[in-house]
């Protein structure tokens, strides 16, 4: 008779929005199902669990990914944002989150935090973004409740948001 076969754990420590997590996970667990299982921070959502929705979006070292794309056990070591890790340390509302407020960017919000995180990172590249690059910052994010035109809004109500913030 065959033995059951017992997958191996890996013992990691993922670094998400500034806290340690220790956990053990097998070698393929992705990022997405750590983030949200092992870890419990259920704000990361997953949609087509390929690649295409940008749902589940978390920055890397500051930089946007797709966390159903990668594997837990590779990341050891980065500093992994979450949407979670996007408001301030009083509890209070991140410059994208509160744009997203101020003109309705989102109706479901399933797809939301995986916007929130891309425009975060979109506009520490771009703080002062057109119309149109606002519409290139998010082409790779799907929605599909609100038709982006609030999201645009936000992005752009966004850069303006960091910008008072930055000098008061
Ligand atoms: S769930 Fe990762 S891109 Fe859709
Ligand atoms: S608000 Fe529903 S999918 Fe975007």
């Amino acid at each position: 008779m065959a033995e059951s076969f017992r997958e191996e754990l890996h013992d990691v420590t993922l670094t998400v929005n500034g806290a340690p997590h220790a956990v053990r996970v097998p070698a393929r667990r992705l990022l997405s199902d750590a983030i949200r299982h092992d870890c419990g921070l259920t704000g990361t959502h997953v949609g087509c669990e390929h690649g295409v929705c940008g749902a589940c979006t978390v920055l890397l070292d500051g930089k946007p990914v797709r966390s159903c794309l990668l594997l837990a056990v590779s990341v050891a070591g980065a500093e992994i944002t979450t949407v979670e890790g996007l408001g301030g340390d009083d509890d209070s509302l991140g410059p994208v989150q509160q744009a997203f407020a101020d003109c309705h960017g989102l109706q479901c919000g399933f797809c939301t935090p995986g916007f929130l995180t891309t425009i975060t990172a979109g506009l520490r590249e771009n703080p002062t973004p057109t119309k149109a690059e606002a519409t290139e910052m998010i082409a790779g994010n799907l929605c599909r409740c609100t038709g982006y035109q609030n999201i645009v809004k936000s992005v752009l109500r966004a850069a303006e948001i960091t910008a008072e913030r930055e000098q008061s």
